[in-house]
């Protein structure tokens, strides 16, 4: 669906500190990935790279088999990718189903009440929702675009315990039901424990650090075997 090659990153006003070096890494549609790792590790960069919001050093992206070129982006985020924020990123002044449209053409109201939103919380202006709820207007308006990527920033970062775990929920199953390929960084144990494949990301590379086999059972990766490559 979604693979890495060999990405390396740096941002130009610091040249001598490799955010990413040599990432490979494949994310394939119908799984949910959590990446973990510590502060200023280069997470938030490393999606921003997958979001086409901005390019790698070196390295290249591929969706379905083909090169992303810096022409392609757009349409790869219009077409290919949508972002979820630790802090919603909602139009403050609008409901929840004209924030759901801008996100695209798909069905609103539809959407919104299969994120469990009824229809008078679809009414009310989304600051007169709780935190938990904005997020799943944040979800709905990421799937108005139809995207099979779906890219999540922290979000349970601002939930309490049990809210993050519903909406943690919500991304398992667009992940098993939907068919989504949903990635989402984390510092939330919680929520990595949930996933199907959990990664690290630490001096600028990325390994897997576990994945959920179809019994439920935890596999953790062999150490010292390369990213992403380990046997099935
Ligand atoms: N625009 C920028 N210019 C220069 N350096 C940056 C820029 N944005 C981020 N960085 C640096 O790049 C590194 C990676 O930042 P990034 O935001 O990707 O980390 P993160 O893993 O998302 O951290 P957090 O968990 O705190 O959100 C950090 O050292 C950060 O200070
Ligand atoms: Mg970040």
């Amino acid at each position: 669906m979604l693979e890495l090659e060999n990405l390396s990153y740096y941002y130009q006003s610091q040249k001598d500190r490799l955010v990413l070096d040599g990432v490979s890494y494949r994310f394939d549609k119908g799984n949910l990935y959590a990446v973990l790792g510590a502060s200023g590790c280069g997470k938030t960069t490393l999606l921003s790279l997958m979001a086409g919001l901005d390019v790698p050093v070196s390295g290249r992206i591929l969706v379905d088999g083909e090169a992303l070129g810096r022409n392609g982006l757009n349409r790869h985020r219009r077409e290919n990718v949508s972002l979820i924020f630790q802090n919603y990123n909602l139009i403050d002044y609008l409901t929840p189903v004209e924030n759901v449209k801008l996100g695209g053409k798909a069905d609103a109201r539809a959407l919104l009440a299969q994120m469990g939103i009824d229809e008078a919380q679809q009414r009310r202006n989304v600051l007169q929702l709780s935190g938990g709820q904005q997020q799943r207007v944040a979800i709905a308006r990421a799937l108005a675009g139809r995207t099979p990527i779906l890219l999540a920033d922290e979000p349970t970062g601002n939930l309490d315990e049990d809210t993050a775990e519903e909406i943690t929920a919500v991304f398992r199953e667009l992940a098993h039901r939907w068919e989504k390929c949903v990635v989402v960084v984390t510092h939330s144990r919680e929520l990595a424990e949930q996933a199907d494949v959990v990664l690290r990301l630490r001096g600028g590379k990325l390994r897997e650090e576990k994945r959920k086999e179809e019994s439920g059972v935890w596999t953790e990766a062999v150490p010292g075997s390369g990213a992403g490559d380990s046997a099935e």
